[in-house]
């Protein structure tokens, strides 16, 4: 659909009348970091970066796009990790960041709204502030921004207690791909007026609106935090030591698993020293919060499950955050390695033990030089399972372990989306009648088929 000559030039000449020169990028050098993804793994290119300041210019840059059959990828802190908000097919890049603002407030309800740029971390600052607390919560907090984060209903750390963006969104603003703007962010808990579009624009991978504000709920903020890096000898009981501390504990907000291969990779790429005297072939990270000290809690649970080998506490910050290190510099010590494929899958709870033992011997059968690396979310049957050792656009493992996850009832995407990685495998996910609904909904809210065309689904939606 990108167009050339003239046509592209009468285009670029209405966009830069409609955000100003400075925030029209075309030059390579500007344009390149918008490009290419954050693992490396996905590279495109794009004519124009097109950087609107607020609702008002977006809708005038979707609205150019539209008329002159130009594919828009939207971008927040292209943080993604499923070449979702790269421009892969030449589209141009609506970049978000922008519009930042986080707006005061509101106590009693509550809840604050955000502009789609604003950062993850900008919102917690905020929150914070105000004696309150962001349930989302994830490694790139400092990069990813709320409208990526709801593009792709982003999960992160604390789903066990909170949910997922979703959860936390009351009410959007977008740009739809008709150019029509929707604005319903009055923050109404109780609001049942039809259609809840802030739930379908959630996910939807900037495929039908160009979301520009999110009204979200905040919840009470615990300052008594503890985090626990505990040892175990094998998969089966720590997968079931988290099934009984999510009963027992009340204030239970993250409990992550990764491997030792994982740890010793974490600890090599940054200097760090290993948590324990011995290596564990497991470890799991809990984090408890609560209004009063739940370390005796976290103890008691703690000591209740069995096989439980090393154990270390923290209370302090500093010390919380050198035991979180372990968990969250996973993404960036894999990197290291070069562009991982990154396969973020859930399943049910009663086979994740052995999906975590299989999982290896599967990428090792379809590629014999690959490697695993597995670590996640295990309170929600989330794992992000990380291949390096593969070409790019060597799909054999992908293949493998999503039709494996599909054969055992899971997910092919838990939390990052679909994007351009996955689109092949929906099927395994999703039936014929719910793909047609959902390109149902595709042509209602965007008939050009200008948001995003080249992901999600797996040709192109029309
Ligand atoms: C994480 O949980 O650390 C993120 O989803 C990032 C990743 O999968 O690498
Ligand atoms: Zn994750």
């Amino acid at each position: 659909m990108v167009r050339a000559g003239t046509a592209m030039t009468a285009a670029l000449r209405e966009l830069t009348h409609v955000v100003g020169p400075h925030h029209l990028i075309t030059d390579a050098d500007e344009r390149s970091s918008y490009e290419i993804d954050w693992t490396g793994r996905f590279h495109g290119h794009t004519p124009a970066v097109v950087r609107p300041a607020d609702a008002a210019e977006t809708a005038a840059v979707v609205d150019v796009c539209r008329r002159h059959g130009l594919a828009i990828v939207p971008q927040g802190g292209n943080t993604g990790l499923v070449g979702g908000s790269v421009p892969l097919a030449g589209e141009v890049v609506l970049s978000l960041r922008r519009i930042d603002e986080v707006g005061p407030v509101d106590r009693s309800a509550r809840q604050v709204t955000a502009g789609a740029g604003a950062t993850i971390a900008a919102v917690h600052r905020a929150a914070q502030g105000a004696g309150l607390r962001y349930a989302v919560d994830l490694a790139a907090r400092d990069t990813a921004t709320v409208g990526g984060t709801v593009g792709t209903n982003a999960g992160g750390l604390n789903v066990i207690r909170y949910g997922g963006t979703r959860e936390q969104v009351i009410g959007i603003a977008a740009v739809l791909g008709t150019g029509a703007r929707i604005e319903h962010l009055q923050g109404l808990v109780k609001d049942n007026t039809g259609y809840h579009l802030p739930s379908v624009l959630c996910g939807s991978e900037g495929t039908l609106g160009v979301v520009t504000a999110a009204r979200l709920q905040l919840v009470t903020r615990h300052d008594e935090r503890v985090v626990a890096l505990v040892g175990f000898h094998n998969v089966a009981h720590a997968v079931e030591a988290v099934a009984t501390w999510r009963s027992a504990l009340d204030c239970l907000e993250a409990a992550e698993l990764f491997l030792d291969g994982g740890l010793r990779l974490v600890c090599d790429s940054f200097g760090l020293a290993p948590p324990f005297d011995r290596a564990w072939p497991v470890y799991v990270l809990v984090e408890v919060a609560a209004v009063h000290d739940p370390t005796d809690d976290l103890a008691g649970a703690v000591a209740s499950a069995s096989d439980v080998g090393d154990v270390a506490v923290a209370g302090d910050a500093a010390r919380r955050e050198a035991l979180w290190r372990y968990r969250e510099d996973h993404t960036l010590a894999i990197n290291t390695l070069g562009p991982p494929h990154k396969l973020d899958v859930t399943v049910p709870l009663v086979v994740l033990g052995e999906f975590v033992v299989d999982v290896p011997r599967i990428v090792a059968a379809a590629v014999p030089e690959a490697r695993t690396w597995l670590f996640g979310h295990v309170g929600d049957g989330n794992l992000h399972v990380n291949v390096t050792g593969v070409a790019p656009d060597d799909e054999r493992v992908d293949d493998a372990v999503l039709t494996h996850v599909a054969s055992l009832g899971g997910s092919i995407s838990a939390e990052h989306g679909i994007g351009t990685a996955k689109r092949r495998w929906l099927h395994l996910n999703r039936s014929e009648a719910e793909l047609a609904s959902m390109r149902a909904i595709k042509r209602a809210l965007d008939p050009g088929g200008v948001l995003n065309p080249n992901v999600l689904f797996p040709t192109p939606a029309g």
